[in-house]
């Protein structure tokens, strides 16, 4: 028997149980997937946005893989943490360790006035709607009048879109109570979403760009005259261009606003603007808090990037939120490359020192970098399998330790194993109800943990709660 350790239970981590399920090489596979939180799915339960309910359902499919009889779901169990267990001691527990860990952090802008009270990253903005356990609990209040969004990638739109979203339109997703009443105490009216470069070098999806528009409280501006700068734009009204389609088609619904100044609905009581070709160089301080962003002018420099014009322009705003892209971390007993933020590997294979280690893989955004939907980590942990299974016979050789979770638990962890989620899962049913709600995400670690039943709530060593 092939005993594995996937550590991480987001799309890479189930997609690479999958695929060591779905090989034949290798008939007997045993899988424990591991993960840190007491929850399974990674983003899809933490960053897929609560109003995209459709993309949410693909936890399903994930959920029964977790629930073949050669999985193993085994929850609140930390790898390489203070408390948890270290890559090494995993080696000795199983032939083969996939780590599929995902790039949680955020990538920092390195601007002055980055760390004001007011400015977050992005990520703990997601953390936060999304109740994952270790967002802040002091919140987001949302009392001031602009908001601010650096970046143009579709988390940029994710966040954009909540802010302009009403609590009546959130009500019916699992948003966490917490996020619904700020939300619908709201006085957020304008909410810009500004890119460095042009609209033809945005990396947010057509679809996702087009749910802007169809907001039922929020109007779209966009300059079409800011447009233009971008040599793109004018170009691919003709048909024949070689863009890619995907940027035909983001210009295109873009031309549509520019064409209609005033917005479908001029009375919609709040506004997106969405600006390009503005470098953020400084977040500026009024009364000890964010006030808005100082940008500098760009312009295209003909080869996809841009350059500076010599001109600023400042945008009011006490809330500014950087969606600048996530960035793996360092896992304490793995190696890390840390300029890219993934662990090293060829073909899924973890290099030390210079060659690959056996029976240590990784796979998902910490092998890749944080791009890619959910799909993408598929490919990328189809092919992570592949390299293990080819290593397979040299890797059944060595004799592992019969019960891995009995050696966790003697080293003082407290996993939540499949029981528990679905106890989870009840207990969050059970807070919709008394709500008046559907389902609702329990936000805090000793609620989740007390919701599995693991023994007193708190957060697990070594983390803060
Ligand atoms: C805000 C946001 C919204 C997104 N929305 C969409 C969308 O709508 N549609 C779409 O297709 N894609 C979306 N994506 C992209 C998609 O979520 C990613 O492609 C995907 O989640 C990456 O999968 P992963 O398994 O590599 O990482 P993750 O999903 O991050 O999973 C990593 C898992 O590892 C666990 N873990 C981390 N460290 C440890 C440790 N030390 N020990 C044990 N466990 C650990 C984590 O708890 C987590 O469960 C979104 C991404 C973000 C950031
Ligand atoms: N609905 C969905 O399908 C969905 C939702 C959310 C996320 N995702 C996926 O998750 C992945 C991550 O998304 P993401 O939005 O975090 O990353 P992303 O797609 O890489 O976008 C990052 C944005 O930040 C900008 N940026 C980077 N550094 C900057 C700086 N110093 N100053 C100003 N701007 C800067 C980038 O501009 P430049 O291009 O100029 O560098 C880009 O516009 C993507 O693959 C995305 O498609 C999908």
């Amino acid at each position: 028997m092939l005993r594995v350790a996937v550590v991480g239970s987001g799309p890479s981590g189930v997609y690479t149980a999958q695929a060591l399920l779905q090989q034949s090489r290798v008939p007997d596979v045993r899988v424990d997937v591991l993960d840190r939180l007491p929850t399974p799915y990674g983003l899809v339960r933490y960053g897929v946005a609560p109003d995209h309910e459709k993309i949410k359902s693909l936890q399903s499919s994930l959920r029964a893989v977790l629930e073949d009889d050669r999985v193993t779901f085994v929850g609140h169990a930390e790898v390489g943490g203070a408390g948890g267990v270290s890559p090494a001691r995993l080696k000795e527990l199983y032939h083969a360790v996939v780590y599929c860990v995902g790039a949680a952090s955020d990538r920092p802008l390195g601007i002055p006035g980055e760390g004001l009270p007011g400015s977050f990253s992005a990520t703990e903005f997601v953390s936060w709607y999304s109740a994952h356990p270790d967002a802040s609990a002091d919140g987001f209040p949302l009392l001031t009048p602009s908001a601010l969004v650096i970046g143009v990638g579709n988390v940029a739109v994710d966040v954009a879109r909540i802010l302009a979203r009403g609590a009546g339109e959130l009500r019916g997703t699992d948003v966490p109570r917490a996020a619904l009443e700020a939300l619908g105490t709201s006085r957020v009216r304008e909410v810009h979403i500004v890119g460095r470069r042009g609209p033809s070098q945005a990396r947010f999806t057509t679809k996702e760009l087009r749910e802007l528009g169809a907001l039922p409280r929020a109007r779209i501006v966009v300059d079409g005259a800011e447009l233009a700068l971008d040599p793109a734009y004018a170009a691919a009204e003709g048909a024949g261009t070689s863009l890619p389609a995907v940027v035909r088609r983001n210009l295109d619904v873009l031309r549509g606003w520019a064409a209609d100044p005033r917005g479908a609905a001029p009375d919609r009581e709040r506004r997106i603007r969405l600006r390009f070709f503005l470098r953020p160089v400084e977040l500026l301080e009024r009364d000890g808090r964010v006030g808005g962003v100082r940008f500098a002018r760009t312009a295209p420099d003909g080869a996809g990037g841009v350059r500076d014009t010599g001109a600023y322009e400042d945008i009011e705003a006490q809330l500014v939120l950087r969606a600048v892209g996530y960035r793996g971390t360092p896992l304490p007993g793995l190696p890390f490359d840390p300029v890219l933020g993934v662990v090293p590997h060829v073909a899924g294979r973890v290099i030390r020192d210079g060659a690959a280690s056996p029976g240590e893989y990784v796979a998902g955004w910490i092998k890749r970098g944080p791009t890619g939907v959910i799909g993408s980590n598929r490919s990328c942990a189809k092919e992570t399998a592949a390299s293990l299974i080819d290593d397979a016979p040299l890797l059944v050789g060595r004799e592992v330790t019969g019960d891995p979770l009995g050696a966790l638990r003697d080293q003082g962890m407290r996993p939540v194993e499949w029981d528990g989620w679905l106890s989870i899962e009840r207990a969050e049913s059970a807070l919709g109800r008394s709500l008046g709600r559907d389902r609702v995400k329990i936000p805090d670690w000793s609620g989740l943990l007390d919701a599995a039943g693991a023994g007193p709530g708190g957060a697990p060593r070594g983390r803060q709660p």
